[in-house]
């Protein structure tokens, strides 16, 4: 554990169920801080609809400067159907994108572990998921989200649309070299994920991607083809330590790793950069089930333990909060999201309270 104690905490709702989720993992924190004496400073601000409303943009400058004053940022989630109809780069989405490249958050980690209990909830067989650990190291800040040039334009052809997908050989090696140093610490296997069949960037990440692994001689390298790493998730995800991969890839790969776990309510991550750290659930912000108190928060929970482990570097505070999931989830409780047959939902807010009560109990 670092020697401070106290951490500036900026949280950002946004919309759909982010508030209820955020509400329920800050409760958790401030348990876990109590155990280990640490003490959070909560900051609010507006982010994507929500700021759109009030503020007139997704996120505003004011924000930003908030989240680069904080020791780290809990996001809830951004976007719903009332800012569908606005041009791309005015949606509530700009607001989470625009803090990625703001505080250059570069590496995107997201750890799709299945919890014993919930092996049954998944939509796969028990036998394939069972045991499951496995980590996304998704690059955030570049490829087809930020490539220049983007738009739409007439042409002799009509309208045209075109993005630019993009890397360079920095890019891709310092988020490489996050996945190799998080292989060390696991099961030291890291699997590169590209379309280097077909694409140059592809061929440039997969030439990097080995060079950075000639520095890591103890951790095991395979390549995969983005299609067929879809389809080996889903048929034999036990071959996966660590998946590494860019920005376009690893978003849809990453929403299929969560649902190994049953839920896309069970899956956490942290985007870190060289100073800065955002923790946020993977969902969305399922505005189907907002204010219904129905919302799973176990993936922003679980956001929370990431935060106690990289930003307060308290690996014993973190492993209580998991602990403490895992012991609810084995006393049958569940969220509706992943909740078996002829069993009754547990409330968002009161899975948030049975998860402070097991961290108490530790
Ligand atoms: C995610 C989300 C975001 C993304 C959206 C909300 C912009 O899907 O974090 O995976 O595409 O990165
Ligand atoms: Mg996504």
């Amino acid at each position: 554990m670092t020697d401070r104690k106290s951490f500036d905490i900026l949280v950002l709702e946004g919309d759909g169920i982010g508030p209820e989720v955020a509400a329920e993992a800050l409760k958790v924190l401030d348990a876990a801080g109590e155990g280990a004496g640490l003490e959070f400073h909560y900051h609010h601000a507006l982010v994507g609809g929500a700021a759109i409303d009030e503020e007139g943009a997704p996120i505003s400058q004011e924000t930003m400067r908030k989240a680069e004053a904080a020791d780290a940022i809990i996001l809830g989630a951004v976007g719903g159907p009332k800012w569908d109809d606005l041009p791309t780069l005015e949606r509530p989405e700009q607001g989470l994108l625009g803090l990625r490249m703001r505080l250059d958050l570069f590496a995107n980690l997201r750890p799709a572990t299945v919890f014993e209990p919930l092996a049954d909830a998944s939509t796969l067989k028990r036998e394939v998921v069972s045991g499951i650990d496995l980590l996304v190291v998704r690059e955030l800040v570049s490829d087809l989200y930020f490539g220049e040039p983007r738009g739409v334009k007439s042409s002799d052809e009509g309208r045209v649309a075109f993005n630019t997908m993009r890397y360079s050989d920095r890019e891709i090696s310092r988020v490489a070299r996050v996945a190799f140093d998080a292989a060390l610490r696991r099961r030291r296997k890291v699997t590169s994920v590209d379309k280097a069949n077909v694409l140059e960037v592809s061929g440039l990440w997969r030439e990097v991607v080995c060079e950075v692994a000639r520095e890591y001689p103890d951790v095991e390298l395979d390549h995969q083809y983005v299609d067929n790493c879809s389809m080996q998730l889903i048929r034999d995800p036990s071959q996966f330590d660590v998946i590494l991969t860019g920005n376009m890839f690893g978003d849809i790969l990453s929403d299929e790793a969560a649902m190994l776990t049953g839920s896309i309510g069970m899956l956490p991550s942290a985007s870190l950069g060289a100073d800065f750290a955002l923790y946020e659930p993977v969902h969305g912000s399922a505005p189907d089930i907002a204010g219904q108190d129905r919302a799973n928060p176990l993936a922003t929970i679980l956001s929370i333990a990431m935060l106690l482990e990289i930003t307060c570097k308290d690996a014993e505070s973190a492993g209580r909060v998991r602990s403490a999931v895992e012991r609810v989830l084995n006393d049958g409780y569940r969220t509706a999201d992943i909740i078996g047959e002829g069993e009754d939902p547990v409330p968002c807010s009161r899975m948030g309270d049975l998860v402070v009560e097991a961290v108490r109990r530790g």
